[in-house]
């Protein structure tokens, strides 16, 4: 394809989880990376046929690598996107791996909540949107992870967080109380080389699409998808 006569397409991806997930539909698409990101340091991995180039950045940098083009396209949790917001990107494809739920979790038995409970998150935005959409008031502590800590430790009321199975909650004396959103992984798109990039971008697309088993369809990303 005429694509080998170009530099190839970035795909940025982030280690562990989203790349696990995503690898055997890359395989399913003929996207084989020659290398695995926890076996060796390097941060742009070719694929074996040379078509993309995979870009290996932090999870909540992957829209951000996307929506100023120093990646193409990539793969990002729903959680993620809608914090970012989703500029400059379209969102063609659910990919429907690393599913989880964002909820709003608490200590089990806890005592009346304070009017104005204070809650942990790495997902503020979200976090605001789903209190305020409900009229009540809450004060939000930005954490970067091991959120499940802060009520244990008095920094925070209540969580929001995503949860699978509940296990991290359960071990923590936590408890689910309501959920926000249903999240899932999604594919991502620069929005001018969707143009100028069109045939290859949507050969991509269509792989992927085809190995994930869902029908496609390009759409502008944004706050209110779920
Ligand atoms: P960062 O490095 O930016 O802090 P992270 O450590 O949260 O990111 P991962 O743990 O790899 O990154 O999670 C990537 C995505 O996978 C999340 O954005 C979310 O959509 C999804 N996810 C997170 N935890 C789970 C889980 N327990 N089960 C299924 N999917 C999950
Ligand atoms: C995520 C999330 C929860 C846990 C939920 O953590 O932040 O702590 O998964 O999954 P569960 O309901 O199946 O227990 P992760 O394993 O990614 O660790 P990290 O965020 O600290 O990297």
């Amino acid at each position: 394809m005429s694509a080998l006569s170009v530099s190839p397409l970035r795909f940025a991806l982030s280690k562990g989880r989203i790349f696990d997930d995503t690898l055997p539909l890359l395989e399913a698409a003929g996207l084989v990376p020659s290398e695995h990101p926890s076996e060796s340091r390097k941060l742009r991995i070719p694929s074996a046929d040379g078509r993309v180039e995979f870009l290996i950045v932090r999870a909540s940098d992957v829209p951000t690598y996307v929506q100023y083009g120093g990646a193409d396209l990539g793969v990002v949790g729903k959680d993620v996107l809608n914090e970012h917001g989703g500029e400059g990107v379209l969102e063609p494809l659910d990919l429907g791996i690393a599913r989880c739920k964002l909820m709003v979790a608490g200590p089990v038995d806890a005592a009346e909540l304070p009017q104005r409970p204070r809650v942990a998150t790495k997902f503020p935005k979200s976090a605001r949107a789903h209190f305020a959409a409900a009229g009540r008031q809450v004060e939000l502590v930005k954490l970067y992870g091991s959120m499940e800590l802060a009520p244990l430790v008095g920094l925070a009321d209540l969580i929001v967080d995503v949860v699978d199975t509940g296990s991290t909650l359960r071990a923590n004396g936590l408890e689910p109380i309501e959920m926000i959103a249903p999240i899932s992984a999604r594919l991502i798109v620069n929005r001018p080389a969707m143009k100028v990039r069109h045939a290859e971008l949507s050969a991509v697309i269509s792989e992927l699409a085809a190995a994930c088993q869902l029908p496609e369809s390009t759409q502008e990303s944004s706050q209110t998808e779920s």
